[in-house]
């Protein structure tokens, strides 16, 4: 064995999906969504490379409080997190680069316990990529990564020890109540007695300040929902023509969320070949692209309650804003 034998990373990737999969899975979804009324669509059309870049941005505009808010709940207490918790492997789902994981990841190491990391995303080319970057910040921690689906692959996370299952970015506020329970089921089924779930929320506020985090005024939210359209033109052969549509976001009250819509502005018939589909819009119809779900005070609670969670520390940033919750899988034998 040489040296650089020595020094190569300890990285394996678990493809659970691949890249046809995916694609056949999305195309059923969207077809599936574009023949409701009203017609939505799935958000991951938002994540190309240009989207992801929009995000990014977005993340950095006055208006997006989350990002921040949530960031600095992980700087005053990621060590306390760590302490609690004592994990040796942090799950995450999303690809685990962010530097809100990196806050995570330095508290584990700092408290001397972080052994394994272990990614979970859809894209096995984003996961192969943040994996290098891990195991180069972290040269001890061996990473388990899974190309995967959050709604159907959280069995093959790879948790060595005692686990933390973070899922940070209010993420799950894309999804519609049913999936959410699903999913948090999910999560309660698969971690072990001494394992963790960490879950990023945000919270219910202002309406006025809600719109503006999803409607700023420098268009950067406009150009990140129209460019769902761009992406599939590309991947599902379809013709959005952008120009015939326009950004909005609205609350709903009552279902407690956000939602982005690209409304028509003129009478249309897209076709999308792949899906061997045509969707017709009249002007001022409109196409959901995303829920972005805002949680009410005991909300999360009652839901991973519900999922055989207790929660055992949650933090809000000083605002009140974002909502940080430790939960952990109630004692099975209490469980129904
Ligand atoms: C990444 C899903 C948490 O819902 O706030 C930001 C995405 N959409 N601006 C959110 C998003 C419009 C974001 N999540």
């Amino acid at each position: 064995m040489t040296d650089r034998d020595h020094a190569a990373a300890d990285i394996t990737v678990d493809v659970r999906i691949d890249r046809a999969d995916w694609a056949r899975h999305l195309a059923d979804e969207t077809a599936r969504g574009l023949r409701d009324t009203p017609p939505w669509i799935p958000p991951v059309w938002f994540y190309d490379e240009l989207g992801s870049k929009l995000f990014d941005e977005i993340t950095r505009l006055p208006e997006y409080y989350p990002t921040e808010a949530e960031r600095s709940i992980l700087r005053a207490h990621a060590d306390e997190i760590a302490a609690v918790t004592g994990a040796t492997t942090l799950a995450e789902l999303g690809s685990g680069t962010s530097d809100k994981t990196t806050l995570l990841l330095d508290a584990l190491h700092r408290a001397g316990t972080l052994g394994r990391i272990a990614p979970l995303d859809v894209s096995e080319e984003v996961l192969r990529d943040a994996s290098r970057a891990l195991a180069a910040r972290f040269p001890r921690t061996g990473v388990r990564a899974v190309v995967g689906d959050f709604h159907r692959h959280l069995d093959a996370l790879a948790m060595d020890g005692t686990g933390l299952l973070a899922f940070l970015g209010s993420t799950i506020g894309n999804f519609e109540p049913a999936d959410r329970a699903r999913f948090l089921a999910s999560v309660g089924r698969v971690l072990g007695d001494d394992d963790w779930f960490l879950l990023g929320t945000d919270l219910v506020k202002d309406p006025t300040r809600l719109v503006a985090a999803y409607d700023d005024p420098a268009g950067v939210t406009a150009a990140f929902n129209l460019n769902a359209l761009s992406v599939m033109n590309a991947e599902l052969g379809a013709d959005f023509d952008p120009d015939a549509f326009r950004h909005r976001a609205v609350w709903d009250g009552a279902a407690g969320r956000i939602e982005m819509h690209l409304v028509a502005i003129r009478s249309q018939v897209v076709r999308l070949s792949v899906l061997d589909l045509e969707l017709r819009l009249e002007p001022g119809g409109h196409l959901r692209t995303e829920i972005s779900t805002k949680f009410r005070p005991g909300q999360v609670a009652d839901e991973l309650a519900a999922a055989g969670l207790r929660v055992e520390r949650s933090w809000t940033d000083p605002a009140g804003d974002f909502l940080l919750t430790l939960a952990r899988p109630r004692p099975r034998s209490v469980r129904r």
